[in-house]
């Protein structure tokens, strides 16, 4: 693996960060200054500013979140929650933004707070993407509304992507990620929002994973967050004779990918493919 992928999966910086701390001679592999096209295995020592980098596994989890979970470490009230549901992955993951705990579906756990850093942050503007299911029937120009922006008492929302389902549900991608958005954005236009589950989240989606169960992400989905993450960044970059900045893509969504067959629990708990084995002792 290339040493900047090396660095990033150990949750020390991007991939671009890493090219940095690389170019400043700051990283050693087995004693050696590295370069930009060195290339690490498992074997090898990495040493950034003389620290070794101690090995943590790096694991990504996507949660089929249930109704009455709620998205934190702890309830004070004693309800369960979406860690308690993915305890047997085997290390501490922690939710990557939140759903109330009455919406379902697609949540991201992780221990990478590296990528969940950047995926939170508004600036990243990750797809996501509701089924509400509401009071009433939202008109044509309801529907128009919610697409180009509702006033909210935290001011207004940004535009939205909105597809009529049925009569009364609706499909609205946002962006965005403030409290209770989705209900209050319907709540704004007229319609209370009676049932709201998530189908997609930065490209990622369920694709057959039953209620309450979770399965890690892939390599490949791992590295496309990341990636998407990154081209965001260079997008960001100052730059020198710019006149403007360029607007922000949005996340691209990746296609489904067929489910891979699913093992028992027990056999899923470490078997991950995005697993990595690295990470810094700070
Ligand atoms: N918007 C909401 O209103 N609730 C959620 O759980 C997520 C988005």
């Amino acid at each position: 693996m290339r040493l900047n992928a090396y660095l990033a999966r150990a949750g020390i910086c991007s991939r671009r960060g890493a090219d940095e701390l690389i170019g400043k001679g700051r990283v050693r592999v087995n004693g050696e200054v590295a370069g930009l096209a060195t290339v690490v295995g498992e074997s090898d020592r990495v040493e950034l500013d003389g620290k070794p980098l101690a090995p943590e596994r790096l694991v990504h989890v996507l949660l089929h979140k249930p109704p009455g979970v709620v998205t934190t470490a702890r309830d004070p009230q004693g309800r369960p929650t979406v860690v308690d549901l993915v305890r047997d992955v085997g290390v501490r993951v922690v939710p990557v933004g939140r759903l109330d705990a009455d919406t379902t579906g697609v949540l991201l756990l992780t221990n990478d707070g590296q990528l969940a850093n950047q995926l939170a942050h508004p600036r990243f503007e990750v797809d996501k993407v509701y089924e509400a299911f509401l009071r009433g029937i939202p008109t044509d120009e309801t529907l128009r509304k919610l697409e180009q922006g509702v006033q909210l008492e935290d001011g207004l929302t940004a535009p939205a992507r909105v597809r009529r389902l049925t009569r009364s549900v609706i499909e609205l991608t946002i962006h965005e990620g403030r409290n209770r958005q989705v209900k209050r954005m319907c709540e704004a236009v007229g319609h209370r929002v009676v049932r709201l589950h998530r189908v997609r989240y930065a490209g990622l989606e369920l694709t057959g994973l039953p209620v309450g169960e979770w399965r890690r992400l892939s390599a490949a989905e791992v590295d496309r967050l990341r990636d998407a993450t990154e081209r965001q960044q260079v997008q960001d970059a100052p730059r020198t004779g710019a006149g403007t900045r360029p607007t922000a893509p949005r996340l691209a969504p990746t296609s489904p990918k067929p489910s891979p067959a699913r093992a028992p629990r027990s056999d899923r708990a470490g078997s991950g493919t995005s697993e990595r084995r690295d990470r810094p002792s700070r």
